[in-house]
């Protein structure tokens, strides 16, 4: 084995060096082969298909690009993340505009950049919409974001009549929901598509999702039995799982579209729905895999329990594993063909006892200067990183065929003091 880690054939070391750390690195070219991998693979002959990304997972220009280049739809969830997008030049009609507290500002926005569909949360958004979509030139798309009362986590999943999300309005609440979409087909400048549903995140059960299928498609044909109402599209959400510890065995992402497109066109035959369009969102699993966060280890110290490393970086540029235990993989990475024999701590250098990005792991001897790796750190890092102890942002770099360019710069000292006023 070599002894320095390499990212798409460019050496750490390299990298380091050019860009410093922390650093957020993606394989460009793994980006792309998983946008390829959903996009060709969420294929039906009954209906048509898209495949969203979704933004929150690493939202930056250069993403939405890809994603543009690859023909995937847009999920955001913000006026911050539309803007983005708009600014990457995406074409606004292929993006849907989630979230369960949409501004009047933003909604404005979006209807202004002519947004294609505003996924609705609840019916104070819907109402408003309706207020609105009526001053506005284009005809406006919508779907209902409902809970179909599936929830998943990992590895274990539940189906419930209650449901206290704060996101969606429940199937079960179908007063409300008839109403809503009533009030939207009266609504002449607005056109009601159908239902998305979300059910989790790090998903690897493939059954959760056809039966989240079985159960949203039911309810359709409740819907339209009952009240006449048609469901022209149907989006399934995200939360496809990745593997971040050898402890997961995420569903191959050609089998997740099999597995949802095969349950919706036995659904669509079975109760006979006039379903024309499936949507999927993957966020995680687009860019999850192809992150890897590189950081310089400083001090090391020894506890009567723990041998501590720490890194120039922590809860500042990866906050998962404080806030969800998130486990992460990792290695020294101008070491790989030494031998990995002392249990370590991974340990970040802001001032909170909860920053610890690896709880433990076989690390071979290393010492100040060294490079560490966490890998699969590509989606919700920088996403979710933060100013904590005013530690700079690091510099994100793609690197494509064993080329490296920094997609976003370093954040400098400077940067932290731009928004402040001066006294006076
Ligand atoms: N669609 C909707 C409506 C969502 O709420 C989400 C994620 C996705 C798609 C994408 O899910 P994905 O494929 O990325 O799992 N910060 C957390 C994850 C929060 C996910 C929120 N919603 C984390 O770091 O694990």
């Amino acid at each position: 084995m070599e002894k320095m880690l390499k990212i798409q054939g460019v050496g750490a070391d390299e990298l380091a060096k050019t860009y410093g750390t922390p650093l957020y690195i993606y394989d460009q070219n793994a980006i792309e082969s998983k946008m390829r991998t959903f996009h060709d693979h969420f294929q039906s002959e009954l209906f048509e298909t898209e495949v969203l990304y979704a933004s929150k997972a690493f939202c930056i220009k250069e993403m939405v690009r890809l994603a543009k280049q690859h023909d995937l739809g847009l999920d955001v969830v913000s006026g911050g993340e539309l803007f983005t997008a708009l600014s990457a030049g995406f074409d606004p009609s292929r993006i849907y505009f989630h979230g369960n507290n949409k501004s009047f500002q933003e909604i404005e926005e979006a209807l202004q950049a002519g947004v294609g569909t505003f996924i609705v949360d609840n019916v104070m958004e819907g109402a408003y919409l309706c207020e609105k979509a009526n001053l506005h030139p284009d005809q406006l798309h919508v779907m209902i974001r409902v809970n179909p009362g599936v929830e998943a986590h990992t590895h274990e999943y539940i189906v419930t009549a209650h449901d206290d999300s704060k996101f969606g309005i429940s199937i079960h609440e179908e007063e409300t929901l008839v109403e809503l979409i009533q009030q939207f087909q009266s609504t002449p400048s607005i056109v009601f598509d159908g239902f998305h549903a979300h059910i989790g995140s790090q998903i690897f059960e493939p059954q959760a999702f056809e039966t989240e299928v079985e159960v949203l498609a039911q309810f359709i044909y409740e819907l339209q039995k009952r009240y006449g109402i048609e469901t022209k599209c149907f989006d399934v959400g995200g939360g496809f799982a990745v593997h971040y510890t050898d402890a997961d065995a995420p569903i191959p992402i050609p089998q997740v579209c099999e597995t949802i497109i095969a349950a919706c066109e036995k659904q669509k035959n079975k109760y006979q729905l006039p379903l024309q369009k499936v949507m999927i969102e993957p966020g995680r699993s687009i860019v999850a895999e192809a992150g890897t966060t590189l950081y310089t280890i400083g001090f090391q110290k020894k506890t009567p329990h723990r041998n501590y490393l720490f890194v120039d970086g922590g809860m500042s540029d990866n906050i998962r594993p404080a806030l969800y235990q998130a486990a992460y993989d990792c290695d020294v990475a101008n070491r790989m063909d030494e031998t990995k024999t002392i249990p370590t701590c991974v340990a970040g250098k802001c001032c909170e006892s909860g920053d610890v990005l690896i709880d433990e792991i076989l690390l071979p001897a290393s010492q100040a200067g060294d490079l560490l790796a966490v890998y699969t750190t590509g989606a919700y890092g920088f996403s979710m990183s933060n100013h904590y102890n005013r530690l700079c942002r690091p510099a994100v770099v793609f690197v494509k065929d064993g080329t490296a360019r920094c997609v976003v710069k370093r954040e400098t000292y400077a940067d932290l003091l731009r928004g402040e006023c001066e006294e006076g």
